[in-house]
């Protein structure tokens, strides 16, 4: 057969772009569009639902939301830093008995400060791991984030409760003769 007359006759050439332009082709679209109209339903529906996570609203167990405005705020304290190490004396504060907690602020940071006991106490960031607000509420013995109501362990810094998963970053601190010392 002679591929010049193939080529050259409408007859020959009509079918093939038909076929070529035709019927596949719309099929091919159609197939597309309904790919494209599903991948981008189920990309929304996945924006919404990290949305909702970051926000706290994720309806999990381990995601609390609501309103945590009501929960007691701990006393503010300031520390004076002298040679890397922030100190303060506990006399008159919440930190001069057992079981007293503070928000202490200093150069080096703002940070949670419990007292163990008589010789002890324990610092801890006050910047939340999940979304750096400052955990300063204290209920039910535990520090709580206002902003997701994230729980953490004053013993240890340790997530009590989520959203977040990190636990506090703990710092070195002392107690002598009512002054207290924390280093980073
Ligand atoms: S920033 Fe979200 S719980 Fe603290």
């Amino acid at each position: 057969m002679d591929t010049r007359q193939l080529v050259d006759s409408p007859l020959a050439a009509t079918p093939v772009a038909a076929e070529t332009l035709g019927t596949p082709v719309p099929a091919a679209l159609g197939t597309r569009r309904d790919f494209c109209v599903a991948a981008c339903q189920a990309l929304s529906l996945g924006a919404i639902a990290a949305t909702l996570q970051a926000c706290g609203g994720g309806g999990s167990p381990n995601e609390p939301s609501g309103n945590f405005d009501n929960v007691p705020q701990l006393p503010s304290i300031s520390a004076t830093v002298t040679n890397g190490a922030a100190t303060l004396t506990v006399d008159g504060t919440a930190l001069s008995s057992a079981g007293g907690a503070a928000l202490v602020s200093s150069s080096l940071g703002t940070l949670l400060v419990v007292r163990n006991d008589a010789t002890s106490v324990s610092a801890y960031t006050a910047t939340c791991t999940h979304q750096q607000c400052t955990v300063n509420g204290l209920t039910e013995g535990v520090f709580q984030c206002p902003c997701h109501g994230s729980r953490f362990s004053p013993a240890n810094g340790s997530v009590l409760r989520g959203p977040a998963t990190a636990p506090l970053r703990r710092f070195n601190a002392s107690i002598t003769n009512g002054v207290v010392s924390i280093t980073a």
